[in-house]
């Protein structure tokens, strides 16, 4: 086991690469089992989930071998089959894109159950109501999803809450059904659009994808593709959120600065200078930010997996924020670890409470989810004295080489054996 350990109150100076989305990777490699071909699949983030997902997808017949550390061969023209029901499969929540990419092409998936992130109830009623009106029969036992259709049809799809998952999953059955599935209040993340233009490229036919409608024409046959993933808002938001807090002056290189527009304007207002460029944005800050009020929404509102490491921001900020969670019904388990640092936040239901305080304290502290640990990185950058992180796996499971990242930038951060 692992630690992460960090001497905080260093300033953070110079640029940092942001690596390819992890949620539009877990989306397009379980896509590229969908194509009667081979699959390229570039700039791909170097974390757990991604690993995982590619030694699942060896097992169920696909063919994946890596060209570089960030780009991933996807062989599918051999023998598949549609049963993803091992244990691996059940330490990604993203593996339910399997039912989808599945269901599409073989009309026919099992899989079992997504574990992932604990911050609530994580329910797929609304995957399953959209194939359930594809055609598809449906059955949820001993932990496994069983779908199967004679044949898939278009359909009229209406989400009764915005979701990422359901849109994408829909999304990938509905590619190869026959007919127009038209799905309305999609969710709208960069995620779904790069998803989609992935499919466009393997020969689906997707319109609308990054607005509330989107049109599919199924088609009979997907092929083979190569493909550039997208640059992780998460990630950059997170190296934006670490330079505020520890002062300095870091440039985020190789992301879409528009993806970045809620987090940019909300430090804009807390106090720091922003630069965006072409493709990169540069945060200033000197000394305290302002308090501020955050509420989650889908994008292009202020992103959930944002939300604990901007309350770790606003722990040190002047004067009393107030963060509303709208999107998980329990993403403050990280709070109590945030205390043990000397923050001063109360948390009733979906709203947390945080008056600034003068400083953190490093102390021994534990990831409770992965952007929670990504969380308590951020404390532990301004805290004083030094701040010990456990658990750390959570936070593998979606950064890229954090430790070499935020050292290269000035931070005092060591990976050590525990
Ligand atoms: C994705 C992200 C996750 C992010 C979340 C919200 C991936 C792999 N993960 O998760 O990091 O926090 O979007 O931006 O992309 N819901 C239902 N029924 C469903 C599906 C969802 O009620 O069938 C509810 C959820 O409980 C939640 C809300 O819808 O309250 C949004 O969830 P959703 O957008 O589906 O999240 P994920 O796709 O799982």
């Amino acid at each position: 086991m692992e630690k992460l350990v960090i001497t905080g109150g260093r300033r953070l100076n110079g640029e940092v690469f942001i690596s390819g989305a992890k949620n539009a990777a877990v989306a397009i490699i379980p896509a590229a089992i969908m194509a009667d071909g081979v699959c390229v699949i570039d700039n791909l983030p170097g974390i757990e989930d991604v690993a995982s997902l590619s030694s699942t997808l060896n097992k169920m017949g696909a063919v994946c071998e890596y060209i570089d550390k960030h780009t991933l061969k996807v062989d599918s023209t051999g023998d598949i089959t549609n049963c993803a029901a091992f244990e691996e499969v059940k330490k990604i929540r993203a593996s339910y894109y399997l039912l989808g990419a599945l269901l599409g092409r073989y009309k026919k998936a099992e899989v079992a159950l997504p574990g992932g992130c604990n911050f609530g109830t994580r329910p797929i009623d609304l995957h399953l109501k959209g194939f359930r009106l594809l055609g598809a029969d449906v059955e949820v036992t001993n932990g496994i999803v069983k779908v199967k259709a004679e044949r898939l049809h278009g359909a009229q799809i209406y989400m009764d809450q915005v979701s990422v998952g359901a849109t994408i999953n829909i999304m990938l059955a509905a590619s190869m059904a026959e007919g127009t599935t038209i799905i309305e209040n999609c969710a709208k993340e960069p995620h779904v659009v790069d998803t989609a233009n992935f499919l466009n490229m393997m020969g689906a036919n997707i319109k609308g994808a990054g607005t509330d409608i989107i049109r599919i024409k199924g088609v009979e046959k997907l092929h083979g593709a190569e493909y550039t993933i997208i640059p992780d808002q998460i990630e950059a938001g997170t190296y934006m959120i670490a330079a505020a807090i520890a002062g300095g002056d870091v440039t985020v290189r190789n992301i879409i600065p528009k993806h970045m527009d809620s987090l940019t304007a909300k430090l804009a207002e807390m106090g720091a200078a922003i630069e965006k460029q072409d493709d990169s944005i540069r945060v200033m800050a000197n000394g305290r930010l302002h308090c501020a009020n955050i509420k989650t929404m889908s994008y292009p509102g202020f992103p959930t997996d944002l939300q604990p490491q901007m309350t770790a921001l606003l722990s040190v900020c002047d004067g009393i924020s107030v963060v509303t969670e709208n999107v998980w019904d329990n993403r403050y388990q990280y709070v109590a670890e945030l205390k043990q640092l000397g923050a001063k936040i109360t948390v009733e239901s979906r709203v947390a409470m945080i008056e600034g305080v003068q400083k953190l304290t490093g102390a021994r502290v534990a990831a409770t989810d992965l952007r929670a640990g990504a969380a308590m990185v951020i404390a532990g950058l301004s805290a004083e004295g030094t701040t010990e992180i456990d658990n750390i796996r959570y936070i593998d499971r979606g950064y890229e080489d954090i430790e070499n990242k935020l050292s290269a930038l000035g931070a005092d951060i060591k990976r050590v054996e525990i």
